[in-house]
């Protein structure tokens, strides 16, 4: 089971991740993070930021590979997860643009663009550190829920309800949100040496129940993450109001030895 920190928003939980990967980079500079979009997040990285300015790491070296882009989309659009990405990740951390990768969304080329994204993260090397937000239908990268468990980088159709919940980026309107996406699949997610997922608010509760303490199903994706050997699982208060063994996750962490990293 991976581990459950319970913290008190979204700023204590980015300075964990901040701390964990800055840590990382000190001690491999060619580090290759896994980076994700949308709004969970954006606090990790912002504290991240602050941390490689604080310490002076050199990040020249450091690679990255997105979870997803948006299929059929110009990546210059500013919603483009290419435009997100260096918008969020690339340009506040001073990350070299050519090292960091999103899967290409290009919908003539997107046949093959699955299988090549995957043969770049492995030629990389593998990510160290992949950071993952949750729907609230439970998907991780854009597998929604059905998808299979073991499946690679490939192209997707979203769900409804991704498309409405992330009209916010679109002038809220749900039209202009694409219908398909090229995503990083389960099985590719699943390499990733090191997980942490966050999720904060209440629309996420019933999602992390699910992935935390409910069965293994591709009908809840990241509940995949109960099969990975070093999952960290961040949330707030609120996220974390539907979980039946918080006390448990609170005093596990509570305990934890000084010396243990996430
Ligand atoms: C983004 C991604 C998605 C989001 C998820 C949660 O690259 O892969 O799985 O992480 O939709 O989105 P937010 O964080 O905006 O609630």
């Amino acid at each position: 089971m991976a581990e459950i920190i319970i913290t008190k928003d979204e700023d204590a939980a980015g300075e964990i991740y901040a701390k964990c990967v800055a840590d990382l980079i000190e001690n491999k500079p060619d580090a290759v993070l896994g980076l994700a979009t949308g709004s969970s997040p954006l606090a990790a990285y912002r504290h991240l930021a602050a941390q490689v300015k604080v310490r002076k790491l050199d990040v020249s070296q450091v690679r990255g590979f997105a979870l997803d882009e948006y299929a059929g989309l110009d990546p210059a659009h500013p919603q483009s997860y290419r435009s997100t990405i260096t918008r969020t990740v690339v340009e506040p951390l001073g990350l070299d643009p050519a090292k960091v990768h999103v899967p290409n969304g290009n919908l003539e080329t997107i046949k093959d663009a699955g299988h090549e994204y995957d043969a770049a993260i492995e030629a990389a090397g593998g990510v160290d550190v992949q950071i993952l937000g949750i729907g609230t239908d439970g998907h991780i990268g854009f597998n929604e829920p059905g998808s299979s468990l073991a499946s690679g980088t490939r192209i997707k159709t979203l769900a409804e309800q991704t498309r409405i919940d992330n009209a916010r980026f679109f002038d809220g309107d749900v039209n202009q949100v694409p219908t398909h996406c090229i995503t990083q699949g389960i099985g590719t997610i699943m390499k990733a040496r090191h997980l942490v997922l966050l999720a904060f608010g209440e629309g996420k509760a019933e999602a992390v129940r699910e992935t935390c303490e409910g069965g293994i199903s591709a009908f809840c994706p990241a509940s995949a993450l109960q099969l990975h050997p070093h999952a960290t699982i961040i949330v707030d208060e609120a996220a974390a109001s539907k979980l039946a063994h918080k006390d448990y996750y609170r005093y596990a962490y509570a305990h934890k030895p000084a010396w243990q990293q996430i």
